[in-house]
């Protein structure tokens, strides 16, 4: 709204109401020269009018004519380049020209005014104009920044201050800044302070604490507002960002963990993860961890990862040293603050502990006769594990005559179950296996080795129930015969067999006389020189005995047999030989061709081939007239006897046997050709022997006479000299009561060794049945009959013709026919 102002040069009144003038010195007044028409006038005006808005009539409040502006050629000056009012001459009325701003023109200036002239000519008048430009409210208070940020540490106590921006408002008087708000206003309360210059500033003042846990950002805004009317206001945003505090201490989520962790766990196993928690920010949250008050047992075997709370294992967790561990744990933020926590750790059992076996007693050897139930080994078996894990079984193998007895905790007992045979099984590897229960389970192995000791519970054995063995007769006395061996499963002292020979009879004579045995070896040596015509087989018995307590023996029959030696000559039975009688055959002139002369008998003691005899011719006076048949010996006559035969015919007849070589005896007969007896006597008278021969026998017959005698005196000698010593031994005896000396003991096997050297001369020979002879010459009825037959040393026949008659009786009713027809014709 305009208001117009008048003022007289004289009268300089203000027209303006309610306003004071304010500034002097831009009060510009126009004084002419005299005769020059001086008027001033005021206006006042808002700024910012838009154009062409009326400030004031001139013509009125000059007081001029309307013409007299058009004639004067009114217009405006002004010192300033700028015009912002303009001079309306048609209507005498000044109007705005340029929009003026009046913090433009003035700033905080106030008043703030225009002044011009108003120059008219014809004549020169000069009219002042002032125009004051009144202030709008056309600026709102503006802060510089839109956003303001603190950062206030939530420790900041109540009643601290924080400064904020101003705001500007270019605007005056009312106009201009007022007031300022804070909102919200829970945490801060806004204090405005006047500056001496009266410009107006805020402070922010905490009026309750800040928590950053709670919030950690406060947004607030402050306004500025002005006075005028409309009211204006501006804005800032002021940001508070909570510092933290370390105002709080880690808190762990438990008091207390249990974790269960089998042993052996691996090295570096987590187990569990201790977690603490702490409401601050950055490092004042950052919690550290770590194992507080543990032993060195505990953190050598655990450890804390101090930035995650992990616990890891770290030595070897062994359940048979603890069961359970208690750790502290700690958690302690960058500030310092600490929480504690308990951490239970119990140590679950794993199988890791195999039983153990120790024996506590072991007897060995066992004897192989010990009875079922005996106690041979005491063992202890132990599992340090617990529960199932420590429970054992023990077994052994199912087939070994043993069993495993539990006896108390722990113990067993290892048995014998059954008969033990040291000749089966000398010695047992028994594997005893303890078998815990664990799973998996875990077992150990005890091998013992038990021997078995022997007991003599076995005899010595012959392989064979019965022996034959073989001797040459007339073999010298001390040949090895034969050679048994016994074998007796034990071992050792009970095992080591002596051999004996049994008393046993053999035809009546003690076996010793026969035989002898070697105890060591078996070896059965010939205690004599064997006649086979004499013994052809015996039996003995051969003990074997071993070494045991007591011991055990067992026998064995042997045969011997006695094998034939062509030893023995055939002998001539018939024809006898006699040295000084004559014997001849006769045969008649007449007799036929094949005519039986006599027959040569002879025997041989031998047996076999030895004993097959053949005949033979060996010389003869006429060859052509003789012959004997080569097996029967008989002597028949090959042609017809003629007249030119000698009545006197010799014949010696050999008899061979088979043997190798063979043997032979010669007979040597006569043969009369001769019809009648007298004859043969006148033929025969020259045929007798030599006399050479008797008298040599008559001087060998008085030698042996007087040997014989000489011998007789000097035995008669040595018995009395026997009988001597034996009397005087026997007073020795007397007198010294006892005192003799052991006389050793030889067993008649030994003694008779020496005495064997020549054969006696007393043979017993046995005539049987020759099976295996050629057609036999001679068939004996009687199987087997014994008889002597004397023989002197020289062993030429002595048989008178009655013993012969008698012997040959007793050999055969044939050969007693055959004999007696001869003893008729004789
Ligand atoms: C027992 O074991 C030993 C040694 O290992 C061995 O020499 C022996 O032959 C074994 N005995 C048996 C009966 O297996
Ligand atoms: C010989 O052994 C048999 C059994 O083989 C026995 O019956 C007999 O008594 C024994 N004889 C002697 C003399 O020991």
């Amino acid at each position: 709204m305009a208001v117009l102002c008048r003022e007289d040069t004289k009268r300089t009144t203000s027209i303006l109401r309610g306003r004071t003038w304010q500034a002097h010195h831009i009060l510009v007044l126009f004084v002419f020269v005299a005769g020059v028409a001086r008027g001033q006038v005021r206006y006042s005006i808002p700024e910012e009018m838009t154009k062409g808005s009326v400030v004031g009539n001139i013509v009125q409040d000059l007081g001029l004519d309307a013409k007299r502006l058009k004639s004067g050629r009114a217009r405006i000056f002004t010192e300033d380049s700028r015009e912002y009012i303009g001079l309306n001459a048609d209507k005498g009325t000044l109007v705005v020209k340029e929009r003026i701003d009046r913090e433009e023109l003035c700033a905080q200036i106030t008043p703030c005014s225009l002044h011009f002239q108003i120059i008219l000519d014809n004549p020169m008048e000069f009219h002042r104009i002032d125009v004051e430009i009144l202030d709008i409210n056309d600026n709102a208070p503006v802060f510089n920044k839109k956003e303001i940020i603190f950062e206030i540490s939530e420790l900041a106590v109540p009643g601290a201050r924080y400064s904020l921006d101003s705001a500007k408002d270019a605007d005056v008087a009312s106009n201009t800044l007022q007031s300022y708000t804070l909102q919200p206003n829970d945490h801060f309360t806004l204090k405005t302070i006047t500056r001496p210059d009266n410009t107006k500033y805020a402070e922010m003042v905490l009026k309750t604490p800040l928590d950053r846990e709670k919030n950690e950002e406060h947004k607030l805004l402050l306004t500025a507002y002005d006075g005028g009317n409309p009211q204006k206001s501006g804005t800032i945003r002021i940001n508070v960002i909570v510092l933290d505090a370390n105002d709080n201490a880690p808190a762990f989520t438990q008091s207390l963990y249990r974790v269960s962790v089998p042993e052996n766990t691996s090295k570096g196993t987590i187990m569990l993860r201790v977690s603490a928690t702490d409401a601050d920010q950055g490092t004042n949250g950052e919690v550290m961890y770590s194992l507080s008050q543990s032993s060195d047992s505990i953190s050598d075997l655990f450890d804390i990862n101090a930035d995650t709370g992990d616990i890891v294992v770290k030595g070897l967790i062994d359940f048979e040293k603890s069961k359970t561990y208690e750790l502290n744990v700690e958690a302690r933020d960058k500030g310092g603050l600490t929480d504690t926590s308990k951490v239970l750790i119990e140590v679950l059992d794993v199988n890791d502990n195999a039983p153990v076996i120790s024996v506590i007693s072991f007897s060995n050897p066992v004897p192989e006769d010990a009875a079922p139930e005996t106690v041979i080994a005491i063992l202890n078996v132990k599992d340090v594990d617990s529960e199932k894990n420590g429970r054992v079984k023990c077994s052994i193998v199912s087939h070994f005559p043993f069993k495993i007895k539990p006896s108390s905790s722990n113990l067993y007992s290892l048995v014998t179950d059954g008969i033990l045979d040291r000749e089966k099984e000398s010695e047992y590897n028994i594997t005893v296996t303890a078998t815990d229960e664990g799973s998996p389970s875990l077992s150990t192995n005890k091998t013992m080795t038990l021997k078995i000791s022997d007991v003599n519970d076995n005899a010595p054995l012959f392989p064979q129930k019965s022996y034959t063995a073989y001797i040459m007769e007339n073999s010298s006395p001390g040949v090895s015969i034969f050679a048994v061996e016994a074998h007796d499963k034990d071992a050792g002292n009970n095992a080591r067999v002596s051999y004996f020979l049994d008393e046993f009879s053999v035809n009546g004579v003690a076996a010793t006389e026969y035989v002898s045995v070697s105890a060591e070896s078996g070896v059965i040596l010939a205690a004599r020189s064997f006649d086979y015509e004499q013994i052809k087989e015996f039996h003995i018995r051969v003990r074997s005995q071993d070494g045991g307590s007591p011991p055990l023996s067992s026998n064995v029959s042997v045969k011997i047999v006695i094998q034939d030696l062509n030893d023995n000559s055939p002998q001539i039975l018939y024809p006898v030989q006699t040295s000084g009688s004559l014997v001849a055959e006769m045969v008649p002139r007449t007799a036929d061709v094949g005519y039986l002369v006599t027959k040569v008998v002879a025997v041989d003691v031998d047996s076999g081939q030895n004993a097959w005899l053949s005949y033979k011719l060996q010389k003869t006076t006429d060859r052509a007239l003789f012959e004997v048949g080569a097996q029967n010996g008989e002597i028949r006559t090959i042609r017809q006897v003629t007249d030119k035969d000698a009545v006197k015919q010799k014949l010696t007849v050999i008899v061979e046997d088979n043997g190798q070589p063979s043997r032979s005896a010669t007979v040597t007969l006569n043969v009369a050709l001769a019809d009648s007896f007298p004859e043969v006597l006148s033929e025969f008278t020259d045929f007798t022997h030599d006399k050479e021969y008797n008298d040599n026998l008559t001087f060998y017959l008085v030698l042996a006479l007087a040997v014989v005698s000489f011998l007789f005196i000097v035995s008669i000698i040595a018995i009395l000299s026997v009988k001597c010593y034996r009397w005087r031994r026997e007073r020795m005896f007397n007198k010294s009561s006892g005192n003799l000396p052991v006389i050793p003991y030889y067993p008649p096997l030994y003694a008779d060794v020496g005495g064997t050297g020549t054969l006696q001369h007393v043979y017993n020979y046995e005539v049987c049945r020759t099976t295996d002879s050629r057609k036999s010459d001679l068939k004996y009825n009687q199987p087997c009959s014994q008889s002597i037959i004397s023989l002197d040393s020289a062993g030429t026949q002595t048989l008178t013709h009655r013993q012969m008659d008698k012997l040959i009786l007793d050999e055969s009713e044939k050969v007693s026919t055959f004999f007696s027809d001869y003893a008729q014709i004789i």
